[in-house]
């Protein structure tokens, strides 16, 4: 009679498929009112002679469902251990966080980049805005009305105000110079960085591009200053040991005298190198500056010279990273953006790093 009981019990261990499964077979053999439990009851009832028979019987069927439920009971934890080690895996390997979307794009880096070279050296940043008196763009920098120099600046005019007053969008970042010197009383260090607008337009100029402007005025400034300057500004700039300057003579009507400064490169394999080869590149126009720029400006020229550069922002980024067109830089295109674009947090200082 036993026989088919333990066989019934054990099968339904066998068959638990988890710990409450088991637990209601426990409950059904072994709990008070549990079909084991009955049969253990029921030896109270029996005479020595079946005692003696079914007592061990049911003890032995009580052990073996016992030692059978144990068993089933840890096979079952394991199991779910297990389970649960499987789903909470985590992959080391995946980013912590998600790839950010946006990235800073090369001209604003490269802003960033000429701002802490010239901060080192001491230059203050100063700013002008991109609608600019036709007086601040040309007449006080020694470019009068009818001066043929501004033939070579292509300008934007804005309409005439009503007092008659001529604006332009500012076709390079010269007028800075004017708006520091009239504010400002020497000795004058900054550096400008901004967008300029000429009507241009091809794969080497943009209607609306970016220019530095440097500007030193101190009692006593001269040409082997600018030329260190500007050596180390590209040594940092272009992030190599040594670079060579050349200077030619030059034409502007705001410095005088004037020099354009071209930088030895190696074009050579497709690729270009900055302070070796035999190569040359055009990178800044510079200059004294002219001491009647220096008068309009209400700065005693008799006591007072100064040196001025300034240069291309986008040509710098075209060179530094591999930009073949001006124009990919203002489309927008998001596939360009994320190839050439930096990472939010990589702001560029000297000692961290320029660009990584
Ligand atoms: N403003 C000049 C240009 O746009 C560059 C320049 C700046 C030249 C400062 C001399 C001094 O071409």
């Amino acid at each position: 009679m036993t026989d088919i009981l333990e066989k019934e019990i054990l099968a339904g261990i066998a068959a638990a498929a988890d710990e409450a499964a088991l637990e209601a077979v426990r409950v059904a053999a072994l709990g008070k009112k549990g079909t084991i439990s009955d049969l253990l009851k029921s030896l109270g009832a029996m005479s020595p002679e079946e005692k003696k028979v079914n007592g061990p019987a049911f003890n032995g069927l009580r052990d073996r469902v016992q030692k059978a439920i144990v068993a089933k009971k840890s096979e079952l934890e394991a199991a779910a251990l297990n389970a649960r080690l499987a789903s909470e895996r985590v992959d080391i390997t995946l980013p912590v966080r998600p790839e950010p979307a946006g990235s800073v794009h090369p001209v604003s880096q490269v802003f960033d980049e000429v701002v802490a070279i010239f901060a080192d050296l001491g230059f203050a940043v100063a700013e002008g805005p991109d609608v600019e008196y036709d007086d601040y763009n040309f007449t006080k920098l020694n470019i009068p009305p009818d001066h043929p120099a501004r033939q070579m600046h292509d300008t934007f005019y804005v309409a005439k105000q009503a007092d008659g007053s001529q604006h332009v969008l500012r076709t390079h970042t010269s007028p800075v110079q004017v708006r520091t010197m009239l504010n400002q009383k020497p000795p004058i260090r900054i550096i400008s960085p901004g967008r300029t607008y000429r009507v241009d337009s091809d794969a080497t100029h943009s209607p609306m591009f970016h220019q530095y402007e440097g500007l030193v005025i101190d009692e006593v400034t001269h040409l082997g200053h600018l030329k260190w300057v500007l050596e180390e500004f590209y040594k940092a700039f272009f992030e190599v040991d040594k670079v060579e300057l050349r200077a030619r003579p030059s034409y502007f009507p705001f410095t005088e005298p004037s020099l354009e400064w071209d930088i030895r490169c190696d074009r050579s394999g497709g690729q270009i190198k900055f302070g070796t080869g035999n190569d040359w590149l055009e990178v800044a126009g510079s200059g004294m500056v002219n001491p009647r720029v220096l008068e309009n400006c209400g700065i005693d020229s008799s006591k007072y010279q100064g040196y001025a550069f300034g240069g291309g922002i986008d040509r710098l980024a075209m060179l530094k990273y591999g930009i073949p067109d001006i124009r990919s830089f203002f489309e927008s295109d998001l596939r360009w953006l994320k190839a050439y674009g930096f990472a939010a947090l990589d702001i560029p200082t000297l000692d961290g790093g320029l660009s990584r």
